[in-house]
């Protein structure tokens, strides 16, 4: 939560757009491989194929994976804790399921690797 209001501050403070992409904390460690097997069983249902949402669902609000100036400007250990504790942790839609109890952290590197080889637009 702490990381998720650092990162908000920054943003309000106008720092998030003067950030260097290649500055915002990425893990080396994931498999992409892997995440995309474990994204199209457990997250493609509400995020579609290719992360850009809404196809296959009726969710409500479902978030763009793939937007520029948005995900590119999350750090993986952000999009780690949403995926592990789901979006109500975050305040943010509880439709989004916590993970934890169903993929290991390392699933959850696993799929962050494959959010980030998403082509953004
Ligand atoms: C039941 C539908 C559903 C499933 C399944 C689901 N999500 Fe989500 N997800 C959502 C919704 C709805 C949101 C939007 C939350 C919001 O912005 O309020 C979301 C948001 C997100 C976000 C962005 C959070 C943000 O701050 O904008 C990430 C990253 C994410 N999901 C990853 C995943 C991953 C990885 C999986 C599979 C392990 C997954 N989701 C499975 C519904 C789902």
């Amino acid at each position: 939560m702490r990381r998720v209001a650092g990162y908000l501050l920054g943003c309000w403070l106008g720092l998030c757009a003067a950030q260097a992409a290649d500055e915002i904390e990425r893990f080396t460690d994931g498999n992409a491989e892997h995440g995309a097997k474990i994204f199209k069983q457990f997250c493609r249902g509400c995020h579609g194929e290719d992360g850009r949402g809404g196809a296959h669902t009726f969710m409500p609000h479902i978030q763009n994976l793939t937007k520029q100036g948005y995900i590119d400007q999350m750090s993986d250990s952000y999009l780690f804790e949403v995926i592990a504790d789901g979006g109500a942790a975050f305040g943010k839609s509880g439709y989004m399921p916590a993970w934890k109890t169903k993929l290991s952290d390392q699933d959850i590197k696993d799929v962050v690797a494959h959010i980030r080889k998403l082509p953004t637009y």
